[in-house]
């Protein structure tokens, strides 16, 4: 068969160039201003005319409505919904972090053509089982034990095949979840692990990182926190949206407080591939043999494909305690009753692992560190906003923010809906990851948005500015 890359006329980077000169990523979440005005909306109504009263009998279920409300997605639509065609700017959504909509962060042409050789193989058409077909999983373990070295080798057996990093959480949630249980996560985190606890009804507990000291976990208020009814740890590594990467020696200290405590920790690993500072990774893994440990990951980062929905669950399972426990049949019973990754994406998992060159992430992470470079450069002209320390990883910035150099800002919500609305600019609030009056914005785009968010948050700035500092 052809090589898909000599087939194309264009490269897939200038293709997405070609589209991006002309209109935005189709995919881009922001809003275009010209949305399909529902007419029916103002005529909608209950009464359906029939019998039993004649209204309609079913509505919406509100379960999933707390849950939903400490999502990312909903703060962010709240801002959008600021931004208005009459600032005459462009709207440039920075809360968020998709690189994939930016010509700049195409992903490799081997990932491309194991996708299209599995999608005309006609081997990956079937089912697959709530597991995840073996080559898969065989793909998994063999790729961990590559690029990490872990002491205790990986098998397929140790691999469960989830719908992105997303479902590992959520499976892991369920599948721990107990009428009394509760978890401990960081303050900082990924806004999803709030909802799926919600979600399962397991409570959480948060601990704090420590700016000052690179981000570590604060390992005496993780023994503070916990109790009889703690049963895991999350930690995430490297951290979004912290930046940071922990050391050999801090991870060693997070599986002895674990094993004290006679809790798992569950290690989101999902930026293991992007990573453009000094400290190395330290897969959590190789330190199950003091506590045990379940790893999450998916492709969705490394190689920029966020959409390709396909990740992984890890038992690094030492001492056998997940079998024992029955927390390795608990996933699989969960993950029987939930959707699959695509086989397709599942069959093409093997090449997409295997020959993805080096030189693709190291690329993509020598952008990343160029942005970086700039934005940590660009934030001493914005002094209300500042980052304790330049991220070595992921894909975000995170600054505090000092109300008291601001006139009229109440805090970090205030900051970013009136920034959406002068400036198009839409930030994270820190309060929805779990640090008030903090603001996350996203490095990974075209560097032309990046230098034009920055002019537009010192205008910002400029205009807030208290003019009597008390
Ligand atoms: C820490 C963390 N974990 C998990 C995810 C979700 O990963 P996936 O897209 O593979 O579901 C994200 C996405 O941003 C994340 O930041």
């Amino acid at each position: 068969m052809t090589p898909l890359s000599q087939k194309k006329k264009n490269t897939p980077r200038e293709r997405r160039s070609i589209g991006a000169m002309s209109t935005q990523h189709v995919n881009l979440f922001v809003p275009s201003f010209e949305m399909d005005q529902e007419e029916d909306v103002a005529r909608k109504t209950t009464e359906n005319g029939g019998i039993g009263g004649g209204v309609w009998r079913f509505k919406g279920n509100k379960a999933a409505k707390e849950a939903a409300s400490v999502s990312m997605k909903g703060t962010l639509s709240r801002l959008f919904d600021c931004c208005s065609k009459d600032v005459k700017k462009s709207i440039l959504p920075l809360g968020h972090g998709d690189p994939s909509v930016y010509p700049c962060f195409d992903t490799s042409v081997d990932a491309e053509e194991a996708v299209v050789e599995s999608l005309r193989s006609g081997s990956a058409n079937s089912y697959a089982p709530g597991v995840g077909i073996l080559p898969a999983r065989r793909a998994v373990a063999n790729y961990l034990n590559r690029e990490w070295d872990l002491p205790r080798k990986m098998k397929s057996d140790d691999i469960f095949m989830t719908v992105g990093c997303c479902q590992g959480i959520e499976t892991l949630f369920h599948a721990l979840a107990g009428p009394k249980a509760n978890i401990l996560i960081p303050t900082l985190i990924y806004p999803l692990y709030n909802s799926y606890a919600i979600h399962s009804l397991v409570e959480i507990r948060k601990y704090d990182l420590l700016p000052d000291l690179d981000w570590e976990i604060d390992l005496q208020g993780v023994e503070a926190l916990a109790d009889e009814n703690t049963i895991a740890m999350v930690i995430i590594n490297p951290h979004n949206p912290c930046g940071n990467v922990y050391t050999y020696e801090h991870l060693k200290k997070v599986a002895e407080v674990a094993r004290k405590l006679g809790i798992m920790v569950i290690s989101d690993e999902v930026y293991n591939r992007t990573i453009y500072g000094e400290n190395k990774f330290v897969p959590m893994g190789i330190f199950s043999s003091i506590a045990p440990v379940i790893t999450l990951g998916s492709i969705s980062k490394g190689w920029l494909v966020p959409g390709w929905r396909i990740g992984w669950i890890a038992m690094n399972d030492h001492d056998n305690v997940f079998k024992t426990t029955r927390v390795v049949e608990s996933i699989k019973e969960h993950l029987n009753i939930s959707p699959d990754p695509s086989t397709i994406l599942q069959f093409a998992l093997p090449n997409i692992l295997e020959k993805t060159k080096k030189s693709f992430f190291e690329k993509n992470n020598s952008i990343l560190r160029q942005n970086v470079d700039f934005a940590f450069d660009a934030l001493k002209d914005i002094p209300c906003l500042t980052c304790p320390k330049k991220p070595e990883s992921c894909t975000y910035l995170v600054t505090k923010l000092d109300l008291s150099l601001l006139e009229d800002i109440t805090n970090d919500f205030d900051f970013c809906i009136k920034l959406a609305r002068e400036e198009n600019l839409v930030l994270l609030p820190g309060e929805v990851l779990g640090l008030k009056d903090w603001v996350r914005l996203s490095i990974a785009v075209e560097r032309s948005m990046l230098e034009d968010a920055f002019m537009r948050l010192k205008g910002f700035y400029a205009r807030h500015i208290k003019t009597q500092l008390t």
